[in-house]
C-alpha cells in the first residue's frame, strides 16, 4: 500500500472500529471493521481486539497505525480515565500496543483525532484562526486547533459549570439517560457553549459525535456569537484523524 495510506483504529465505549484511510482523499480505502468493545475494557482485552482489526486488513507493518483513546494521551502514556477502565491510567499504551502488534503505533485522544480530521477533510477544512471541535457522546471531548495546529488534550468537556463537570450535564448520554427532549438538552448545551465561547472566543465551533447527524434538531436552538456547525465526517472522524496524525503529525 502506498505511503499516503495509513490505518486508523478508534477505541470507543461500545465499539472498536478500524479502516485503512486514503489520506489524499480523507476517506476509507476499504470498508471499516467494527468489533464490540470487551465488557471489561482492560488494556489487555482492548489490545487483543485492536490486534484483530489490524490483522484483518492486508496492510504491511510499515503502514502507519494511529489509535484513538477516549482519554488524555501524553507522549503515548494514558493520563486520565473518565469513561474507561481505570487500569489505563499511567499506562505506556504506546509501548503496550507496539510490542503486542509488532509495529509502531501512534496513540491520540479521540476528540483530537476527530478535530484534525474535520480540519483537513471536513467541516473546518482550510479554516484559520481558532477552531474548537466538541464531540457529544458518552462524554464531551474537545479539540483546539489554532491556525491549523492542534493543541492536544484540552479536555474542555470537564469545565466546571455551576459546580458540575460539564459533560455530566450536557453530554449526549445524559440526554438519553435523563430522557431530555431537544429543547431541554439545548438549554444545557447553551450554558456549555456560552461558557466555552466566553473563555476562548473561537472563530468556529464544530459539533461532532453520532448526534451531529441530528444537528438540525438542536443547533438552531442555540444562541451564540460564534459560528457553530455540525461535523461532516461523523463517526468516521476518529479513524481518519488517527490515521492522519500517525502519518503527518498534525
Ligand atoms: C474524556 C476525553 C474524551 C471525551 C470523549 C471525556 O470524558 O475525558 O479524554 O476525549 O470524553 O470521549
Amino acid at each position: 500500500m502506498a505511503t499516503h495510506h495509513a490505518l486508523g483504529i478508534d477505541i470507543g465505549g461500545s465499539g472498536i472500529k478500524g479502516a485503512p484511510v486514503d489520506l489524499d482523499k480523507g476517506r476509507f480505502a476499504e470498508d471499516r471493521l467494527r468489533i464490540a468493545t470487551p465488557e471489561e475494557a482492560t488494556p489487555d482485552a482492548v489490545c487483543e481486539v485492536v490486534g484483530q482489526i489490524a490483522e484483518h486488513f492486508s496492510v504491511g507493518t510499515d503502514v502507519p497505525l494511529g489509535i484513538t483513546l477516549p482519554a488524555v494521551v501524553a507522549h503515548g502514556v494514558v493520563r486520565s480515565a473518565a469513561n474507561i477502565d481505570r487500569a489505563w491510567i499511567d499506562l505506556d499504551a504506546d509501548r503496550l500496543f507496539s510490542e503486542r502488534l509488532g509495529r509502531p503505533v501512534h496513540l491520540v485522544n479521540d476528540a483530537d483525532a476527530a478535530g484534525v480530521a474535520e480540519l483537513h477533510y471536513g467541516a473546518a477544512k482550510g479554516h484559520r484562526g481558532l477552531v474548537v471541535l466538541t464531540t457529544l457522546g458518552t462524554g464531551i471531548g474537545t479539540a483546539l486547533i489554532m491556525d491549523g495546529v492542534l493543541v492536544p488534550n484540552t479536555e474542555l468537556g470537564h469545565l466546571e459549570i455551576d459546580g458540575h463537570d460539564a459533560e455530566s450535564r450536557a453530554a449526549e448520554s445524559v440526554r438519553d439517560r435523563e430522557g431530555l427532549d431537544w429543547e431541554q438538552w439545548a438549554e444545557r448545551l447553551q450554558v456549555y457553549y456560552s461558557h466555552l465561547e466566553s473563555l476562548l472566543r473561537p472563530d468556529l465551533i464544530v459539533v461532532g459525535g453520532g448526534v451531529s447527524k441530528q444537528a438540525d434538531r438542536f443547533l438552531p436552538l442555540l444562541d451564540l456569537r460564534t459560528e457553530i456547525v455540525p461535523a461532516k465526517l461523523r463517526n468516521k472522524a476518529g479513524i481518519i484523524g488517527a490515521a492522519h496524525l500517525a502519518t503527518r503529525g498534525n
